[in-house]
């Protein structure tokens, strides 16, 4: 049997370096809170009700951002330091046993696989052993806690930046933040963390010497790959992950079966899921949950945000959407818009500067060029032409309008709601409609042409006539 793991993330801290009104924790990379990363790393090896968050600054918000994981909250007031930020979950912790695993909710790089070899190397340990943290050598370790082992190897202490003497801080071993340690040993001493430091804080990481002179050494584990280490402290790091996730989802994309134009250029968000033989050329913004099909083409600057598409859609160039849905072999843009609640059905067009909102456009429907279409339920083979506006608004209230299968609208036509037309009907271009329209029907709802034959030729022999 293995044992029960409980995960605390620390996230109350202030975030001082990021100069930043919002809670440090709640700054997005890789297109979502940095919280959300590392709670869903901890769902991967705990039970909810077993993985814990410590909140304090801007405490509300950070629970607000992960509503409805089903995660458990703690709550420190007082930012007295990482290891106060343990203790206070001392009455909801101390009784749950098994592995303690600390994670740092600013740390959103780590891998699931890394942490489960961390919890195998604290399973592994002696049995005097109080369990495993993870280390990386760094390049530049600034900022970071130095990890000391004696000459076993063992992590005899963690030195933070702060404390250390300069051969101390000489050493490029960095401490991630992460533990896996046995949660006894881990309260049986707890109590023995001291705030004589310069920052005059709780350190978690003095636990490693108080737990080793107690005879229960850390296993240090060096991690390879070091940036998998990087933790946020400024706005700088912030890019660096940032782009760290980009580039990871990226390469996964492509080993995929993605095509992606000079790839640097593009940013997928980390959750978005892309079928393969789909080409993104440069500049694209593929955010949110948005799920793509296989075949389909997103043109250079677009910008998809929660949106659905299936198989073979085409997105032209510069062309924006967001809480939308397109069906097969849909197209849009260049330059197209797509607000909240759009259904291209499938093979549908929607051209240039055409933006639906709230709209459903039939099978195999058109509209080309420069057109509003809002409120609108748009039935199959529809042509729309150029410059045509449904008025959904009259100023206080939304209104529908409905077009029929196989109407033809016009270009330039003023579609007042609540409106319908009826199936096949034909409006004339320029029309102002306000009436509802039977199917099959003509309607023109415009001047009648006036022709004044010779008036030009007499105005101009007027003006001359007048002229000194
Ligand atoms: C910490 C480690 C350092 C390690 C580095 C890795 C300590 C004392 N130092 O330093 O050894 O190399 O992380 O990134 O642990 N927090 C609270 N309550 C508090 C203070 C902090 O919840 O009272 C939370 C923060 O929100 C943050 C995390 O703990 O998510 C780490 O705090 P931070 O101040 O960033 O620690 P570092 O100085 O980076
Ligand atoms: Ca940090």
């Amino acid at each position: 049997m293995p044992t029960p793991l409980t995960v605390t993330i620390l996230a109350a801290g202030l975030g001082t370096r990021m100069k930043s009104r919002q809670a440090k924790v709640l700054h997005r990379a890789g297109g979502k809170p940095l919280i959300e990363h590392v709670v869903e790393t901890a769902l991967a090896l705990a039970p909810p009700e077993r993985v814990f968050v410590v909140v304090g600054h801007r405490a509300d918000d950070v629970r607000h951002a992960l509503e409805g994981r089903g995660v458990q909250f703690l709550e420190q007031t007082e930012q007295k330091g990482t290891g106060h930020a343990v203790m206070v979950g001392r009455d909801a912790l101390a009784d749950l046993g098994g592995q303690l695993m600390i994670l740092y909710g600013d740390c959103p790089l780590l891998r699931i696989e890394t942490l489960r070899r961390l919890i195998a190397t604290a399973d592994a340990a002696p049995a005097e052993s109080a369990g495993a943290l993870l280390s990386a050598r760094m390049d530049d370790p600034t900022g970071y806690g130095r990890v000391i082992r004696d000459q076993a190897g063992y992590a005899c202490a963690v030195v933070e930046q702060k404390a250390g003497t300069p051969q101390q801080l000489a050493l490029r071993e960095a401490n991630m933040g992460i533990y896996c340690l046995r949660a006894d040993l881990f309260w049986n001493h707890v109590a023995e963390l001291r705030t004589d430091n310069p920052a005059g804080e709780y350190y978690l990481t003095d636990m490693v010497g108080i737990l080793y002179r107690a005879g229960h050494p850390v296993h240090a584990m060096e991690i390879a790959d070091a940036r998998e280490a990087l933790g946020i402290n400024t706005r700088l790091e912030l890019a660096e992950v940032d782009a760290i996730f980009r580039q990871r989802k990226r390469q996964g994309l492509m080993l995929a079966g993605v095509t992606i134009e000079s790839p640097a250029s593009v940013a997928i968000d980390v959750d978005v899921r892309i079928g393969i033989d789909t080409v993104i050329e440069p500049c694209a913004r593929i955010l949110g949950r948005t799920v793509i099909g296989e075949d389909c083409r997103i043109g250079a600057g677009a910008v998809i945000r929660d949106c659905e598409l299936g198989n073979g859609v085409e997105i032209r160039p510069y062309s924006v959407m967001e809480q939308s849905r397109l069906d097969e072999g849909a197209e849009v843009g260049p330059f197209g818009r797509l607000r909240p609640g759009a259904h291209m059905e499938a093979h549908s067009h929607i051209g240039n500067f055409v933006e639906l909102k709230n709209t459903r456009l039939g099978p195999g429907s058109k509209a080309n060029h420069l057109a509003y279409l809002g409120d609108s339920q748009i039935g199959a083979r529809v042509n729309v032409g150029a410059g045509t506006i449904t008025c959904n608004y009259d100023g206080f209230r939304k209104h529908p309008t409905r077009i029929g299968d196989g109407a033809f609208v016009g270009s330039n036509s003023t579609l007042v709601a609540p409106l319908e037309v009826g199936d096949g009907a034909y409006i004339g271009a320029g029309s102002v409609i306000t009436d509802p329209v039977p199917a099959d029907a003509l309607v023109l709802g415009r001047a009648r042409q006036v022709i004044k034959e010779d008036w030009a030729r007499k105005r101009r022999a007027l003006g001359k006539a007048r002229t000194p």
